[in-house]
């Protein structure tokens, strides 16, 4: 199958076509792309299906796209650690998710676990 040609920061980075941003840049080896605000913590593809928003990074320009859902194009252009978490009920912290349960992602990597 023909190899898509990204780029990550002005790197190139391969992609196979029907794959998402977040599967190639795993692929590659790239398992965290943006940090949280407060904390500085990194943070890459956790759920994988749209629904926690860590995966989010600047996609041709347009800031806060999920990895994860994002179809690879070739000549796309990625940009890391300029986006940030805007869902409006979840605030981009480091502990604790609204209510004050921790997280997944972040219990996970407290613990140590690879995630
Ligand atoms: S990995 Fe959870 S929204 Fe993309």
């Amino acid at each position: 199958m023909p190899e898509l040609q990204l780029f990550l920061d002005g790197e190139p980075l391969a992609a196979r076509p029907g794959q998402t941003v977040g599967a190639a840049l795993t692929e590659a080896g790239v398992t965290s792309w943006r940090t949280t605000l407060r904390g500085g913590r990194p943070r890459g593809l956790f759920c994988g299906i749209g629904v926690c928003f860590d995966c989010l990074l600047m996609v041709d320009g347009v800031p806060n796209q999920r990895a994860c859902l994002t179809p690879a194009r070739d000549g796309m252009e990625l940009e890391t650690g300029t986006s940030t978490q805007t869902r409006p009920d979840k605030a981009d912290t480091d502990d604790t998710a609204p209510g004050g349960v921790v997280s997944g992602s972040v219990a996970a990597m407290d613990g140590g676990a690879e995630v």
